[in-house]
């Protein structure tokens, strides 16, 4: 079986995690250009660079183009592998027989410390002091202690998010598709569903976004339920830009009445000269929630076991895919 792994991906590192009798040869190949170690003929699995689904050029990371091209070079593909959870745009690339599998596993923990970062940093006005440097500007800000917490999301990025908020001392509302009582934990957690979360932010300290990027969550944080939050909120959004509605968002900011920190922006990058970046009481990661070296290593991991399934005839973790068709290489 032939993999082609991306260059952020060290062959030796995922053939250490190998079983010995895996019978595995690697090449090398960001999908621009040809792959080094292989023909794009004899490639079984393909384990993609970061990929974005935006139109705005985004260094290191290709675009869906690519991926469909490469597709096209590499017709044995049984596996595509993102290193990424999200995967918008990139099923309805996949020929018959080749199914997709992401990342999930690998960056939710990293992710959620970046949201409490975004969060704590935010609610206690650091944006501000740093604006406001050298001027002692003493203030009073909202902090988490006694305040309400929306997370919109229970999946993997939302409940590391909701384990790292409960010693903060704050009342937490989990939101996601539908409602439930997940009983799987030491103590049952009431998750609200998404018919509940306009009512649910109107006394929220902050409104925490873990969505994915889908035909019904893009624009879902829009001016309507922007307008719910009250005064002095705070959006924190570590998951797909699109999700919120970024000129209701501008709106709110430039007025003052709303707090961001934003992992994930609409466009991205965002450009230099975008409003975003110069509006008070905003703070901006580039798209680094999962992007620590724990990430790096659980990925070698995760790619590792994912050959030794197939080469053992098993089906591969975190499919995502629609296509049925079990891979095999
Ligand atoms: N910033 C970063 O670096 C970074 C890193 C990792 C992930 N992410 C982003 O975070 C996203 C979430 O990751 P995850 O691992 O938590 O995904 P996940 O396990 O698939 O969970 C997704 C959650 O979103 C909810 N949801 C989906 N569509 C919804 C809708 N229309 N309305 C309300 N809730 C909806 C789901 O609700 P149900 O539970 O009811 O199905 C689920 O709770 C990823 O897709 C990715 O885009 C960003």
């Amino acid at each position: 079986m032939i993999a082609s792994l991306p260059s952020l991906l060290d062959p030796a590192l995922v053939a250490r995690f190998l079983p010995a009798e895996a019978a595995v040869r690697f090449a090398t190949w960001d999908l621009v250009g040809d792959p080094m170690g292989a023909d794009a003929g004899e490639i079984d699995v393909i384990v993609t660079p970061f990929h974005t689904s935006s139109l705005t050029p985004n260094p290191g990371y290709v675009g869906l183009a690519d991926i469909a091209a490469a597709l096209t070079r590499a017709p044995r593909t049984r596996l595509v592998q993102l290193p990424s959870i999200g995967y918008e745009g990139v099923p309805e690339l996949l020929p018959p027989g080749c199914v997709l599998a992401n990342a999930a596993g690998v960056m939710e923990g990293q992710t959620a410390e970046l949201a409490l970062t975004l969060l704590l940093a935010s609610v206690r006005g650091i944006p501000d002091f740093v604006d406001a440097a050298p001027k002692w500007a003493n203030s009073r800000m909202p902090g988490l202690l006694g305040r309400h917490v929306v997370v919109l999301g229970y999946g993997g990025v939302g409940r590391e998010i909701l384990r790292r908020l409960a010693p903060f001392d704050a009342r937490v509302t989990p939101v996601a598709r539908t409602a439930r009582v997940d009983a799987s934990g030491d103590r049952p957690v009431d998750v609200l569903g998404l018919d509940a979360l306009q009512d649910a932010v109107s006394d929220a300290t902050a409104l925490i976004c873990a969505l994915p990027l889908t035909d019904e969550t893009r624009g879902l944080i829009g001016v309507d339920l922007l307008s719910r939050l009250p005064d002095g909120a705070t959006v924190v959004n570590v998951g797909r830009g699109p999700v919120v509605d970024t000129s209701a968002l501008i709106a709110e900011l430039r007025s003052g009445r709303l707090r961001a920190a934003l992992d994930v922006t609409d466009p991205e990058p965002l450009p230099p000269e975008h409003e975003l970046w110069r509006l008070p009481q905003t703070l901006i990661t580039p798209h680094v929630g999962g992007n620590t070296p724990a990430m790096l290593g659980l990925l070698h991991r995760l790619v590792a076991d994912q050959l030794a399934l197939i080469q053992s005839g098993g089906k591969p973790r975190n499919l995502v895919d629609a296509h049925p068709t079990e891979a095999s290489a």
